[in-house]
């Protein structure tokens, strides 16, 4: 099924809805997750093979403005620079807005990015959950969360989360169509949990994340036992929510991160993301936990990692690099 087939389950007849006149205007956050997505189902659909769950940060994300263009060509601009018509950055977001462009219309697209650059932050989270906001308010589809959801997804499957604040769940879903495959919120909060950036290395990765899952999919023996791990972390992720029990929700969300990358261990090809100074950056964390201090890291596809802790005092001498992020 082509991702073109659910916009139109969604949309409908797109011809039927007019442009703006005005520029639309969104906002999404970027997210992490705390309990992993690794691994397609459907390529073309980006549906996952488990759920995952995810925490916002607040204000680092992605706020897109839409115009009507008047080049036949879409434009973006991103922090204020032109982004070149022969980028991968510019091709990759093209082919996601043809797949809602009426009678041939271009669009004017300018991004303000407040994501760290290079921070190994997930900006195609933002900026999918933005674009899809974005054409929402600039076409007046007057979609439900669920369905723009839907949409962001099928730019990048980590922007299905980046609709909301705080907690998210991403429902794996079992449909062929995905119509069943979509984040939502969750209720609680946890204004005290803090969230910091450790950078071991601004260089770009050696191999994207679609590369990646696909390869440890069709390679890995680890990979086999993922889902099991999965579903067994979502379960004490969400206990350990409820009950605002951070060692738990810390100890979780890092044993998480570190089974996924063994899965990409055992690839082969083998990929790691993990520079010498990354595997120093856990050393660093795994001495000051037996230390005493209750912090714990989770990593994403690159080599630098995001800290999980609740006292900043003692975060801040233990590693007064990182940059601090509070979600709530
Ligand atoms: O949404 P993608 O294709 O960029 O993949 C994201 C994969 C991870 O960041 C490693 C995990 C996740 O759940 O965000």
């Amino acid at each position: 099924m082509k991702k073109s087939a659910i916009v139109e389950k969604i949309i409908g007849n797109l011809s039927q809805y007019s442009p703006s006149q005005n520029p639309a205007t969104a906002y999404a956050p970027t997210n992490i997750a705390l309990v992993k997505y690794w691994g397609k189902r459907n390529q073309e659909l980006n549906l996952p093979v488990t759920s995952s769950l995810s925490i916002s940060l607040a204000d680092k994300g992605a706020e897109t403005t839409l115009s009507i263009s008047s080049i036949k060509q879409d434009v973006f601009i991103l922090n204020g620079k032109l982004v070149p018509a022969t980028s991968s950055f510019h091709r990759r977001l093209s082919l996601y807005l043809d797949l809602f462009r009426p009678n041939n219309l271009f669009l004017d697209v300018n991004i303000v990015s407040t994501v760290p650059i290079a921070a190994g932050l997930a900006s195609s989270a933002c900026g999918f959950a933005a674009m899809a906001l974005a054409l929402d308010k600039f076409f007046s589809w007057q979609l439900s969360s669920q369905q723009l959801s839907i949409l962001a997804r099928l730019g990048s499957g980590s922007a299905s989360r980046s609709l909301w604040s705080g907690f998210v769940e991403w429902h794996a879903g079992v449909r062929e169509d995905g119509m069943d495959s979509y984040a939502e919120p969750l209720h609680e909060k946890w204004p005290e949990l803090g969230v910091g950036l450790m950078m071991v290395s601004e260089s770009e990765k050696s191999i994207s994340s679609r590369e990646a899952m696909q390869l440890t999919i069709e390679t890995s023996e680890l990979y086999k036992s993922w889902p099991q791990k999965v579903e067994h972390d979502l379960k004490t992720l969400k206990q350990a929510i409820q009950e605002k029990n951070f060692d738990l929700l810390g100890k979780t969300a890092e044993s998480n991160a570190l089974a996924m990358h063994a899965t990409m261990l055992s690839a082969w090809p083998p990929v790691s993301y993990c520079f010498p100074e990354t595997i120093a950056a856990m050393r660093r964390v795994w001495q000051a936990r037996a230390d005493g201090l209750s912090v714990y890291f989770t990593q994403d596809a690159g080599p630098n990692l995001k800290l999980l802790f609740i006292d900043q005092d003692a975060i801040r001498q233990y590693f007064p690099e990182i940059e601090e992020i509070r979600p709530w």
